[in-house]
């Protein structure tokens, strides 16, 4: 099976690796790509955004697959004009991504389906701003209703910066959604969904502030790991039978089925798990760790989800132990990250990790430079989080890059025993 892989950052990396690992898989195509997945896949350009772009790549390259990465070319139909193309495609319709893309169009679905979330209004005029924040807080939830990449988020217990971040969201043209404020320990729980199918894949916790201890503003996500001990396999189950089950036979009765991946984040609380939000894709950075432990041939899973066939595929087999990934971010990450430094130590190889590129480019002299605000992502894998983490952060001891940080905190609450669910009321 020849497949292409559209995407450029460190999940699509991580694609590309587990399709290599998949002896069904002759050849995997990577568009855009980048450097750092040269050694494992034919790169070539496209316009990620643009469906003449890549359903041409996918006929020049005779791909039996198309794997889309990120989300904004799924909210813009690319999959949709694959699928009409007549090659298979593991990615949801436009009109099924708007589970992502529309935030009021997820509540919406979720109050159908009976599945429990946060209260939430949404602002699109600022006069309506100060009543709107009179009815959250303590906490206040602040998000831009449409995509963000994580960064449209403000979570606050300050009034003041709830307002700042509604009031610049609304200036620039776009909608606020405010929410209740969810408490209890997070879960990124991604599952492959073909209709009313689905099929869990190993559940992970994302770190999104940037700084050790959960400090500082919100980002795409810092680092992740996967199992949680923390967390029963009960739990996992009622995410599935309660939460993504009854949303992907809530999207199959409005005509617009799911099929992709689905992914659910969670806050499980007193009440149980509650939805923060859905999105159409594999989550990043959970899927560098997820897929660290995935034993299963990728390709077979994803072409099955792709053909509506994912009901009668083999369920994935995992590795024993655990897997967590740190992303090593630019200088000024998340707000205005510095471009061009030189990135040294990735060739360093040590046993059971990975480096995955993110935001690299390859300058004209050869040197790799940072170009995006989350640079690499660096993956260890071992018997338990504790042994994952030592390899995964003395691999990225021996990576430089000017001004470049990381949380040194990834999964450490979850080995000190510090996570626990609320006891249900
Ligand atoms: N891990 C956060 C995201 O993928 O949106």
């Amino acid at each position: 099976m020849r497949v292409l892989v559209i995407g450029s950052g460190a999940r699509e990396h991580a694609l590309v690796q587990a399709l290599r690992r998949d002896p069904g898989v002759s050849d995997v195509v990577a568009a855009p790509g980048n450097p750092g997945m040269a050694g494992q896949a034919t790169l070539r350009p496209v316009d990620p955004a643009d469906a003449e772009s890549v359903v041409g790549l996918a006929r020049q390259v005779a791909a039996d697959l198309v794997v889309i990465g990120p989300e904004v070319p799924l909210v813009l139909g690319i999959a949709d004009a694959v699928r009409a193309a007549g090659i298979a495609c593991f990615g949801p319709s436009a009109a099924a991504a708007r589970i992502e893309g529309s935030k009021a169009f997820a509540k919406d679905v979720m109050a159908a389906a009976g599945v429990r979330t946060a209260h939430s209004e949404i602002v699109d005029h600022p006069g309506e701003l100060d009543a709107a924040l009179d009815r959250f807080g303590p906490t206040w939830v602040v998000k831009d209703d449409g995509l963000a990449a994580g960064k449209g988020v403000v979570v606050t217990a300050d009034r003041h910066a709830a307002r700042d971040h509604g009031a610049e969201l609304l200036e620039n043209g776009h909608p606020v959604l405010l929410e209740s404020f969810l408490d209890g320990p997070e879960v990124s729980l991604f599952c492959l969904v073909d209709g009313e199918t689905v099929v869990p894949l190993l559940p992970a916790q994302d770190h999104k502030r940037v700084g050790d201890g959960d400090t500082g503003p919100n980002t795409g996500g810092m680092g992740a790991y996967t199992p949680l001990p923390w967390l029963p396999a009960e739990v996992v189950t009622e995410i599935v039978t309660e939460v993504v089950e009854p949303v992907a036979a809530e999207m199959v009765r409005r005509g617009v089925p799911f099929s992709g991946l689905l992914y659910a984040g969670l806050a499980i609380g007193q009440a149980g798990p509650a939805v923060v939000e859905f999105n159409c894709r594999f989550g990043d950075p959970e899927t560098q760790a997820v897929l660290a432990l995935l034993e299963s041939p990728l390709g077979e899973l994803l072409y099955a989800t792709a053909t509506g066939t994912l009901a009668q595929a083999e369920p994935p087999r995992w590795k024993d132990g655990a897997a967590l990934t740190v992303v090593l971010a630019a200088e000024n990450y998340p707000a205005r990250p510095r471009s061009g430094d030189v990135i040294t130590g990735t060739e360093a190889s040590t046993p059971d990790t990975e480096v995955f590129h993110a935001g690299t480019a390859q300058r004209a002299d050869g040197a790799l430079v940072s170009a995006g605000g989350r640079v690499l992502n660096v993956v260890g894998v071992g018997a338990d989080l504790t042994e994952a983490r030592a390899r995964a952060y003395e691999r990225l001891a021996a990576i430089k890059l000017a001004g470049g940080h990381y949380r040194h905190d990834i999964a450490q609450a979850a080995v000190d025993g510090r996570i626990s669910i609320p006891a249900r009321v």
